[in-house]
């Protein structure tokens, strides 16, 4: 390659309703086990990747500031198109994402998915969205989810080199349209990563083993509630998955305790608003933010209970949102 060859995409993050916790053995990012999410509209990153031949190596730019301590999961998803690719041009990474980064809001699930979407569309790779979300995964287990739009299933797939560990559409957004409040709690970045948590919850938590023996009939509860438009089972499962999570990595030793006071008070304020009759449920990641999913009609009032919320630094409302979008760049 002589000249450079650059390209854009934007990826949305999205939320697990049935959560992914733990990977298997090996280099390939390949689940434990399968996941549900929903794509968010309003959340998103913006990237631009530019093979440079005149680059001795890869350069990452985030959110304004170089940042080589993230180039090393960056360089390796790169080396993945850069083989398929049949080329070693090193590429500067341009990416922006609109919300707080490492703060438990998935932007490693956003900021893989665009960088894979813009690093093989400037590359020419003519990849389908099933492949996309393949080398998405090896990025960020999440990453391969953002690649679609609405309600999305991730398969752990059984194969030991990963070409059966991807994501797939459940069904559009459109379909069941939800909302999402969230609720920002503490914008710094989270002191253990979700890849550090999930081997530390694997290795020492007493409960891992239950957490992945149980994790199947959570999938198909949440296929079925999903496939039905059940907004009260649809809420069962995910608030159990997500403290079945949660008690797996609290039991870990260290203890991971991603919450915060403010997500307890949270958790407990969307139940209180659940059992007097609202259409909301709770979902909470590797930070301390709350989500809460929610029916569009009863959106204002889950915010408004959310704002009112002391310790709450702000709240962010989405939509479900579409998949991958890739475009072309000045180069
Ligand atoms: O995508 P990762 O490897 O950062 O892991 C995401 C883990 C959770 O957000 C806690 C759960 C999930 O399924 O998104």
């Amino acid at each position: 390659m002589s000249a450079m060859q650059a390209a854009g995409a934007r990826a949305r993050s999205n939320i697990a309703l049935v959560k992914y916790w733990g990977k298997t053995a090996g280099t390939l990012n390949v689940p434990a086990v399968g996941s549900i999410s929903i794509t968010l509209d309003a959340l998103w990153s913006d990237t631009e990747v530019a093979f440079d031949p005149a680059l001795a190596s890869d350069e990452l730019v985030l959110d304004g500031k170089p940042r080589p301590d993230g180039l090393g999961r960056v360089s390796a998803c790169l080396d993945i198109l850069r083989d398929m690719a049949g080329i070693g041009t090193r590429a500067t990474v341009v990416s922006r994402n609109n919300f707080p980064t490492g703060a438990g809001l998935a932007s490693s699930a956003s900021g893989f998915a665009a960088l894979v979407g813009a690093g093989a569309r400037a590359l020419g790779l003519d990849l389908s969205p099933k492949e996309l979300s393949i080398v998405a995964r090896q990025g960020s287990g999440s990453a391969a989810r953002s690649i679609f739009g609405g309600f999305v299933e991730m398969r752990a797939g059984t194969n030991a080199d990963g070409r059966d560990s991807h994501a797939e559409p459940l069904l559009p957004g459109r379909e069941w349209p939800l909302d999402i409040v969230v609720a920002v709690t503490a914008t710094g970045e989270k002191p253990v990563g979700s890849g550090s948590g999930m081997r530390r919850s694997a290795r020492s938590s007493p409960y891992y083993g239950s957490w992945l023996e149980t994790h199947p009939p959570d999938m198909e509860l949440c296929r079925k509630a999903i496939h039905a438009r059940d907004f009260e089972a649809l809420a069962e499962v995910a608030e159990a998955s997500c403290l079945k999570m949660h008690a797996a990595a609290m039991a870990a030793r260290p203890a991971l305790i991603y919450f915060n006071g403010v997500t307890v008070e949270g958790i407990g304020l969307i139940r209180e608003l659940r059992r007097s009759g609202l259409p909301v449920f709770f979902t909470v990641d590797a930070g301390p933010q709350i989500k809460a999913v929610c029916a569009p009609d009863a959106r204002a009032a889950v915010r408004d209970a959310l704002a009112g919320l002391p310790g709450v630094v702000e709240t962010i409302e989405t939509g479900l949102g579409p998949g991958l979008e890739t475009r072309e760049c000045a180069s």
